[in-house]
């Protein structure tokens, strides 16, 4: 399993990333979420604290890598109030098992990191912990994996005289997984200070594949705004 993250990196480029439409897509969909919602993939709490603004509910936000999960206690902890409400379960998405079943689950930006036979798994599990009629919510994009391609540059922030830049270059493409390799470099003038290289696997499975497994699993799509799709629990599970 790879999420080709560097910690240092994370904060930096997502906030400003992929967060700011998150929060603006995702409050709708949890509007009806009052009780308890599964935030999966939880990170360095992002999108965590967001939910718990939008929404009276206790939150298990589930995070297995260590150093993300101490950004994400680090965060809560600028909240006091919000220790009270939040429990962070510090395992990998197939481990869950809640006192109680949810109203709510949203997993954002971590589907790439599920290889298939991962994910075929997951879904059946997340349906135990979810009440029934209850939301799943996750990121997705059509399209299948990017093809091979050269290493380019993604994006740049300025950290006082440090450059923090990221790359990445697709190395092979086949069915639903392609295979990356991220470089995260720290620059002062044009001088590489730091660099630390990620390879690994990406997946990106197609629409019916997705829709696949989720039916079989006993969930009904239902409408979510693009790059979300978000699925209802049947009232029968099989
Ligand atoms: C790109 S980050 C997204 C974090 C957060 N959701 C956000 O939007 O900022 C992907 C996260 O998924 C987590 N992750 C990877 N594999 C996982 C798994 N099998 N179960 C639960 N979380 C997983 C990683 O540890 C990482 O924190």
């Amino acid at each position: 399993m790879t999420d080709f993250i560097s910690l240092p990196f994370y904060d930096l480029f997502h906030e400003s990333g992929h967060v700011p439409g998150i929060r603006e897509k995702l409050p709708s969909l949890l509007a009806g979420a009052q009780r308890s919602i599964l935030e999966i993939g939880a990170g360095t709490g992002l999108i965590t604290t967001s939910i718990a603004d939008w929404t009276p509910a206790e939150i298990f936000a589930l995070e297995p890598s260590a150093g993300m999960r101490g950004m994400l206690l680090s965060r809560l902890s600028a909240r006091p109030e919000l220790l009270k409400r939040v429990t962070v379960l510090p395992y990998d998405a197939l481990s869950v098992d809640l006192d109680e079943p949810v109203e709510a689950m949203v997993m954002i930006n971590v589907i790439y990191a599920l290889d298939p036979h991962y994910r075929k798994r997951l879904w059946p599990v997340l349906a135990t912990q979810l009440e029934p009629g209850g939301l799943l919510v996750f990121t997705w994009h059509d399209g299948g994996p990017p093809a091979p391609g050269p290493l380019k540059e993604l994006d740049t922030r300025q950290v006082g005289r440090h450059t923090y830049t990221i790359l990445s270059e697709i190395t092979e493409s086949d069915g639903e997984r392609c295979k990356a390799r991220y470089l995260y470099r720290i620059t002062e003038n044009d001088k590489v200070i730091s660099e630390e290289e990620i390879v690994g696997n990406a997946y990106r499975p197609e629409w019916d594949v997705i829709e696949g497994e989720l039916v079989s699993a006993g969930f009904v799509q239902t409408d979510a705004p693009e790059g979300l799709l978000a699925w209802r629990l049947g009232l029968q599970q099989f």
